[in-house]
């Protein structure tokens, strides 16, 4: 095939990729895009298989049966929530890919014995130091999330001087081997200073921090990918990097901006160990007498309320209530109550938690409105249906300067005419501290799983029509 065609099927490759991206923006159009990217993807890997230089076609399609089936099974049984810890594995694949494929790369170099010229020493060392770090550090975002490992943050006296002093000598490592490429003992110490700089800079990190650490381990992953686009010549897998890369590096701040921290504090932070301070100034603000009442209590309400907005949280996705939640929506609507969901942009463990889980229930799209959006609402509204949403709703972000989430944008449930908060207990969410909404005067807590009680309100609420 000439090099023409397969660089022009780079470039339409290219296209979709930054099409497919785009229609992603939309919960209604991403299945469209996801489309669009996978085909891309399919034409990136027939060009580079149709150019010559393949030395052993049934190798390659023994690796496409093998990895194809174990994919697809994955793919098909993974609950959703457990997405996090699969899209971590998934980087960690790619990370270990491109320092395998660089390492190969300066192996051949080494048979020819041809020195690699040019910017391609420098690709090496970086497709193998991030592409470690990848690895390794996406591995221990798995075991956490998956709890085969402790997920509190692992810290020791001195830890950010070690990883410091560690990191300048995978710098003065990569060094040596631009240098002299072939002194293996030098470039086997770069690739096992990667693989163990990516296992310390991710322990330290809470277990809850981990959707903002593997967001910004697939960045790496991209980077990584672009650098070993560049040690092969291949424009296809550096447009891709790149554009995973970018992409990584923007959820990254869009997460960290809606959670009100910097990426330093994600990930020097040690986010999630106990802060006595933290929790007993939110002690403090947790003043005063908290209203239980019965799922039939909230009927009572609903019987004479005109619109409810609906705040679905983490607790919504443990207690999987998302399908009692539309079927309670259906119910009030029919009674003639205005129905809408207020997501939140960190509400849950990943980004689009809600609206994945909303989306499995059928909720229809335009129901799910922003957090900008539906904020000027909640005063206007009769009843703010709280599921299993915690710091999202915390009034603290606004006003509680010495709150380690103060400054978080929130969703304002407060201001609503009547609050229902469903939780099992009084327990804080993420961020470790108590929230003074579950005591206000139009608040009204009912406990119990989630899903228990909004199936619950279903019964009771049937009784009104
Ligand atoms: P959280 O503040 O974590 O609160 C969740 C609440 O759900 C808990 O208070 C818990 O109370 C309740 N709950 C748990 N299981 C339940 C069940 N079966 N039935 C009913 N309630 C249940 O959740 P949120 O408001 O969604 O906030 C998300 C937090 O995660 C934020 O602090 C955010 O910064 C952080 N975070 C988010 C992301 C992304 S990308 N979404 C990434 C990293 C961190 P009980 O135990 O009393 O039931």
């Amino acid at each position: 095939m000439s090099d023409q065609i397969v660089q022009f099927a780079y470039l339409l490759a290219a296209v979709l990729f930054i099409l497919g991206l785009h229609n992603l923006s939309s919960p209604r159009t991403a299945p469209r895009g996801n489309m669009m990217a996978a085909v891309g993807m399919l034409i990136a890997i027939v060009a580079t298989l149709l150019v010559t230089g393949v030395v052993d076609y049934w190798i390659i399609l023994a690796g496409v049966v093998v990895g194809s089936a174990i994919g697809a099974v994955l793919a098909l049984r993974i609950q959703m929530t457990a997405m996090p810890q699969m899209v971590a594995l998934l980087n960690g694949f790619g990370g270990a890919a491109s320092t395998l494929v660089a390492s190969a790369e300066l192996l051949r170099y080494m048979r020819r014995a041809e020195s690699p010229e040019g910017i391609v020493p420098i690709a090496i060392v970086l497709g193998v130091l991030i592409g470690g770090v990848t690895f390794t550090g996406s591995l221990i975002a798995f075991a956490k999330l998956q709890e085969m490992m402790r997920g509190a943050p692992i810290t020791y006296r001195g830890q950010q001087f070690v990883n410091a002093l560690l990191g300048l000598g995978a710098v003065a490592l990569c060094v040596g081997v631009v240098l002299d490429p072939f002194d293996m003992p030098v470039f086997s110490g770069l690739v096992a200073m990667s693989l163990l700089l990516g296992v310390l800079l991710v322990i330290p990190i809470g277990g809850a921090d981990m959707p903002v650490v593997i967001s910004l381990l697939n960045s790496y992953s991209g980077l990584a990918a672009c650098a070993t686009g560049f040690v092969l010549g291949n424009s296809g897998l550096v447009i891709s990097g790149s554009l995973v890369g970018a992409s990584g590096i923007i959820l990254t701040k869009i997460m960290c901006d809606a959670m009100n921290r910097s990426l330093a504090n994600v990930l020097f932070g040690a986010f999630g160990a106990v802060d006595e301070a933290a929790v007993a100034s939110g002690a403090a603000a947790a003043r005063g007498t908290v209203k239980g009442y019965t799922p039939e209590d909230a009927a009572v309400i609903f019987s004479n309320s005109r619109s409810a907005i609906v705040v679905p949280g983490y607790g919504m996705a443990v207690a999987q209530a998302q399908h009692a939640v539309r079927e309670l929506a259906d119910e009030l609507e029919k009674q003639g109550v205005r129905v809408k969901y207020a997501i939140h942009p960190v509400a849950g463990r990943m980004p689009g938690h809600m609206n994945v889980l909303l989306a499995e229930a059928d909720v229809p799209y335009e129901q799910l409105i922003e957090m900008d959006e539906i904020n000027p609402e909640f005063p206007e509204t009769d009843v703010a249906l709280v599921i299993g949403a915690n710091d999202v709703v915390n009034p603290d972000a606004r006003t509680e300067k010495s709150s380690p989430i103060y400054g978080m944008p929130i969703l304002d449930v407060d201001r609503a005419k009547h609050v229902f908060v469903l939780k099992r207990s009084m327990n804080p969410g993420f961020a470790g501290v108590q929230n003074p909404l579950f005591y206000n005067d139009n608040t009204m807590m009912v406990f119990g799983d989630a899903k228990d009680t909004i199936l619950k309100m279903v019964e009771a609420v049937r009784q009104f029509r």
